[in-house]
């Protein structure tokens, strides 16, 4: 590493942001690709203050973790149309003062399920879950040709919500919420349950009956009960991982301008997996 007054910073923003693996793949990028970037962690009191401070410091690019990527939205100048759709902005880049706001949460899991041969086109998705990180989620399946898109929750009216809003600015009516038990193709859970603990998501083993994948965005543990269901039922399986890894590549290239090969995507999946 050789750090000089002209390395550029980047950041993750959060509360906590201590603790994310994102300084690890971003590092890793820049050393091998031989970029002058070093990049660490912020935990600010709030995205208001630190985007100032982006400005003030001249910090080149964050990436926005809870509790602050709907606040990140105000906080920029100028949003994607991605990040507007999906109420939510996790990559910022500062190009001379204005700040730019992406969602690459998305893109992320796009690429971490193309490269699972898990494809989106024509299929009857599941999207359990209407938190945060869900609409990203639901815009990409989208915009990848999913042909029905139901969204299970707990709370139906945050499912509801999401569905109308879709719908109404996607110009589309393949959003709907779960009423009775159907089949569905591909099934994501985009909650929280089964995060640490042996909890699932899917009380009713039924709904794998014809699915042929399950995506799980929590790798912690690496297969969740609700994989270890899903599989025993015949699914092939995903986890987080590949999604954390890929929208962090893809903030990073927004970063740098510069693409990152396949092979070296391969090698950050390698080290996250140690
Ligand atoms: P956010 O991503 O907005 O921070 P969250 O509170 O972390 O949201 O919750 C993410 C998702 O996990 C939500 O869909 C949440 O359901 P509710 O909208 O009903 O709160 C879901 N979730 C969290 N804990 C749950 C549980 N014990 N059972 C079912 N769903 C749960």
């Amino acid at each position: 590493m050789n750090i000089s007054g002209k390395t550029k910073v980047l950041a993750v923003v959060g509360r906590p942001a201590h603790h994310s693996l994102s300084p690890k793949i971003h590092n890793f990028l820049s050393d091998k690709l031989g970029l002058d970037y070093v990049y660490t962690a912020f935990e600010p009191d709030s995205m208001k203050n630190a985007a100032n401070a982006v400005k003030s410091l001249g910090i080149k690019g964050i990436n926005i973790t809870a509790p602050f990527k709907i606040d990140a939205m105000e906080a920029v100048d100028v949003l994607s149309e991605n990040a507007a759709l999906s109420g939510s902005v996790n990559t910022i880049v500062n190009d001379d003062g204005i700040l730019t706001g992406y969602s690459t949460d998305g893109e992320g899991l796009y690429a971490s399920m193309k490269r699972a041969n898990i494809k989106i086109n024509d299929k009857k998705i599941l999207v359990l879950g209407a938190g945060g990180v869900a609409k990203p989620v639901c815009v990409m399946l989208k915009n990848k040709g999913a042909k029905d898109i139901i969204i299970k929750n707990r709370t139906e009216s945050k499912a509801v919500e999401i569905c109308n809003d879709l719908n109404k600015k996607m110009n589309t009516n393949i959003f709907r919420t779960f009423s009775v038990m159907e089949n569905f193709d591909i099934i994501i859970n985009t909650t929280s349950v089964g995060l640490g603990t042996n909890e699932t998501p899917v009380e009713d083993a039924g709904l794998f009956d014809g699915a042929e994948a399950a995506v799980d965005l929590i790798y912690h543990p690496a297969k969740t009960r609700f994989l270890a269901d899903a599989e025993e039922n015949g699914l092939k399986i995903l986890n987080g991982l590949g999604m954390l890894v890929f929208q962090a590549i893809i903030a990073f290239e927004h970063f740098t301008g510069v693409k990152v090969p396949d092979s070296l995507s391969e090698e950050v999946l390698n080290l996250i997996n140690e």
